[in-house]
């Protein structure tokens, strides 16, 4: 279980130039910010919307004049966007037609039943489709992306990973910015050969670092925006990557949600520190600039990252137009209910490390056999995170559950990070409690780090709600008809 692939060997992927990290460099902020299209059910009823997605090979170009053979959600990457209200539910049907490997889909940030959560295992092999249902409980940015056992990395590095953005009344009632002033920003850093190849490298099995940042898929875009504030989401959809974001004029990001949604208060903060799959939502005010100002998102970065020369880029914003602006940004958006420290029934203990060339949860690595949590449903309980290593960083993704965090080291947490969140950025010698009630749904849950390399080998564990829950296998995949 733990050891090799039992997939298909990588014969399409090239080492290329891996060591030296060299490839080609289109110029920065020349490409326009593509925003990935938003798909229309091909049915809908009362309850329901109906969709379908097919994950396939394609053949896109990403750098100027170059192809370059991606595996998409209907062959784009970042996948179409699915946007749906809270409370109607999403019926997606995920054909695998031609990505070469088993594939299994995860809706994160999602409390899906267990058979529908993208367990590692359940997978739908080429040829083969499955339905997957989707409850839509709340108003969050949320992503969809490939979770295929032992090959996760590899599967959204190749981009199978797309945005999936749920709203509800309140939200859309609340004067924020809207409709094109609310823009999703997925970041990924990738590495090419000189022909256009994807090459993906884990040097060990450690990390997959890319010295090309694309944002929306296009590498460092420029967006032209008007003299007013647009929302912005954004998620770290890289392998590896961690990025510590800031503005190239020292102005403030707005935050005003983490990855469950809104935040209860808009916090201004000079920068931030987005782990992979984190979400962060957050205003920038462009009325402060004059027509013709330029504001590069910059990335300040972070230890124990390869940061080449253009990571300290991420796109940039130009101000071309001037623009009335209707919204405004309201001092109270979402009641989050505390979660009393006195409300929970045990705390539970995880330590992320590295030994003997393994990436271990308390010393052990995944085994589907075996469950290192049993809450029972509707226990809140308290879960320290640690990472005594000076040498790697954690960001730690709970499936099922949003959860508060208590403290980081002790202390507070980050101003930005005091929202409901199901990724939590344990650094160098970090300790963090968080705190989450599990209240959802009876079954087995992955947890696991989000960086997809360290999941793949193999710091990954599960817990179960209750006891004899339905197996996160009960709905097997179909073959597609001939
Ligand atoms: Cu975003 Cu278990 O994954
Ligand atoms: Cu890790």
């Amino acid at each position: 279980i733990t050891g090799g692939s039992l997939l298909l060997p990588i014969t399409l992927l090239s080492r290329g130039q891996a060591a030296t990290a060299g490839s080609p460099q289109p110029t920065r902020f020349s490409v326009k910010l593509p925003i990935p299209p938003v798909l229309k059910p091909v049915r809908s009823d009362v309850t329901t919307d109906y969709y379908e997605i097919t994950m396939k090979k394609a053949q896109v170009n990403i750098l100027p004049g170059l192809t370059t053979q991606i595996w998409g959600y209907n062959g784009i990457a970042p996948g179409p966007t699915i946007k749906q209200r809270q409370g109607r539910q999403s019926i997606i049907r995920f054909i695998n037609n031609s990505v070469d490997t088993p594939t299994s889909v995860h809706l994160h940030g999602m409390a899906s039943l267990p058979q529908y959560d993208g367990y590692a295992e359940d997978l739908t092999p080429p040829g083969f489709y499955k339905d997957y249902v989707y409850p839509n409980k709340r108003a969050a940015t949320l992503w969809y992306h490939d979770h295929g056992i032992h090959n996760t990395a590899r599967n959204v590095y190749m981009g199978l990973a797309g945005m999936y953005l749920v709203q509800d009344d309140f939200e859309l009632g609340l004067p924020l910015p809207k409709g094109k002033y609310d823009v999703p920003l997925f970041i990924q850093d990738k590495q090419f050969t000189n022909t256009g190849k994807l090459v993906f490298d884990t040097q060990g099995k450690i990390s997959q670092y890319g010295d090309v940042i694309l944002v929306n898929g296009a590498p460092w875009p420029r967006m032209e925006v008007g003299t007013c504030k647009y929302r912005f989401r954004v998620l770290n959809g890289s392998i590896s990557r961690s990025y510590n974001l800031a503005l190239s004029n020292g102005d403030d990001f707005i935050m005003i949600g983490t990855d469950a949604g809104l935040m209860s208060a808009p916090v201004k903060v000079k920068n931030f520190r987005l782990g992979m799959a984190e979400r962060y939502e957050f205003i920038i005010d462009f009325s402060k600039y004059p027509v013709g100002s330029q504001v590069v998102l910059r990335n300040l970065g972070l230890p124990n990252n390869k940061n080449y020369d253009g990571t300290n880029q991420i796109m940039r914003f130009d101000v071309v137009r001037r623009e009335p602006d209707n919204s405004s940004i309201p001092s109270r958006l979402r009641t989050i209910q505390p979660i009393p420290e006195s409300s929970a029934v045990r705390t539970r203990e995880f330590r992320y490390q590295r030994s003997n060339g393994l990436w271990v949860i308390n010393g052990k690595v995944w085994d589907n056999m075996r469950i290192d949590a049993n809450p029972r449903l509707g226990d809140v309980e308290i879960w320290k995170l640690s990472n005594p290593s000076g040498a790697a960083f954690h960001p730690i993704h709970m499936h099922l559950i949003d959860c508060l965090m208590l403290d980081r080291n002790g202390k507070a947490p980050f101003p930005y990070e005091r929202g409901l969140k199901d990724v939590f950025y344990v650094g160098e010698n970090e300790t963090i409690r968080v705190i989450g009630k599990f209240g959802a749904n009876t079954g087995k849950y992955m947890s696991h780090c989000h960086n997809a390399v360290h999941e793949d080998h193999d710091m990954m564990n599960q817990f179960e709600v209750g006891r004899g829950g339905r197996s996160p296998l009960a709905v097997a995949a179909k073959p597609l008809p001939a």
